[in-house]
């Protein structure tokens, strides 16, 4: 079959031929019709992934049609339309994930490929209502968004929910998920444009980070927050304790802009604020997300789609972060 193939550090991504999985009891091929990117397979690119291993077949995000299956109970499958959730082996704690788990597309091979193999228990039907480029970006980003806006935010309908970074894959997802859930939302952005189309997806209102005083044109835009999910970390994390409302959950799963700083634990104590770190999801997060999307007909925000042979120019472009929304790779 032919794949994206990661062949070291730095390298670029390119097309090769390579060997078909060969399937254990349980699996299944997926033709894939779509992938997409998510920071995590930059990150990779460039090395700075724990557990990178080389040749290496990226991405964990993908949709497409069950081609082939490993046993013969499994034959209902073939032919089904199916989004895979990236999240594996998740193990006993809903709280936490379980020393086994594991991201699709790395250590296994992933979605830049003809096909993919995937354990039965990863599939879910794709939502009728999308395309195969918006159902192939769902996956890990919207997991991700889900249990850090609801699971652990515990957001509910008249939150005051902060986004920082609205123009992520995951920020996105997390602003369309709080907007659907009847919250009232503002975003950061290091983009005016990027505000704009945020406000376009429901946010109330927005500031641009850059700005020294982002804090105070929030404080006034918004009075505090119920909810602030964050996925930079960086010199500003210290000032979400200033826009806390009290009680106010403080959700992360990233650092794109570099480590946490020194925080003032006198106002995390006294507003009884909570900072929650967040990776990925459970299964059942996977699935509730999966109906969230079928119920409310939510569609996923896609910044751009590459044909899958051009990989490389669409990892090239999220290093510099000027997408807004997913970036999908197309059959
Ligand atoms: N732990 C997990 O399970 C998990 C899952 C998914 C992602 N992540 C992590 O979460 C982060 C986002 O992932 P992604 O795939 O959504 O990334 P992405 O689509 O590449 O987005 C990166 C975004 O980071 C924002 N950003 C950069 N500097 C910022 C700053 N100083 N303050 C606020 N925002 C800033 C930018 O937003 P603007 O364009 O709006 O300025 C940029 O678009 C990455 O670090 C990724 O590794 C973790």
């Amino acid at each position: 079959m032919k794949a994206i193939v990661l062949e070291g550090a730095g390298q670029p991504l390119v097309l090769k031929k390579v060997e078909k999985p060969i399937l254990n009891a349980g699996e299944v091929l997926v033709k894939i019709k779509a992938a997409a990117l998510n920071r995590r397979d930059y990150w990779i690119t460039i090395g700075k992934y724990a557990g990178i291993k080389y040749p290496s077949i990226l991405g964990s995000d993908g949709a497409g049609i069950v081609a082939e299956v490993g046993n013969r109970a499994d034959e209902h499958w073939i032919g089904r339309e199916v989004i895979i959730n990236p999240s594996h082996d998740w193990g006993d704690h809903p709280e936490y994930q379980g020393k086994d788990f594991k991201i699709l597309g790395l250590p296994e091979n992933g979605t830049f490929a003809e096909y993919v193999k995937v354990s039965t228990e990863y599939l879910y039907a794709k939502p009728t209502h999308l395309d195969w480029e918006q159902a192939a970006a769902l996956p890990l980003a919207g997991l991700t968004a889900y249990r850090a806006l609801f699971t652990k935010g515990k957001a509910k309908k008249g939150d005051k929910v902060l986004i920082s970074g609205v123009g992520s894959g995951t920020g996105t997802f997390a602003l369309t998920w709080a907007f659907a859930a009847g919250c009232q939302v503002f975003v950061t952005s290091g983009s005016a444009e990027k505000i704009a189309k945020a406000m376009q997806l429901g946010a109330s209102a927005g500031v641009n980070y850059h700005t020294p005083d982002w804090p105070e044109q929030l404080q006034q835009l918004a009075g505090g927050f119920d909810v602030i999910v964050d996925s930079a970390l960086g010199d500003g994390f210290a000032r979400f304790l200033d826009i806390s409302d009290p009680g106010c959950r403080i959700v992360f799963f990233g650092g794109t802009a570099g480590n946490v700083p020194e925080l003032n634990g006198r106002k995390i104590f006294w507003k009884q604020l909570q900072i929650l770190g967040t990776t990925m999801g459970t299964k059942e997060e996977f699935k509730a997300m999966v109906d969230f999307v079928n119920e409310h007909r939510l569609v996923p925000v896609i910044d751009e789609v590459f044909p899958m042979v051009d990989a490389e120019k669409a990892v090239q472009k999220m290093a510099e972060s000027p997408q807004f929304g997913k970036i999908v790779l197309k059959a």
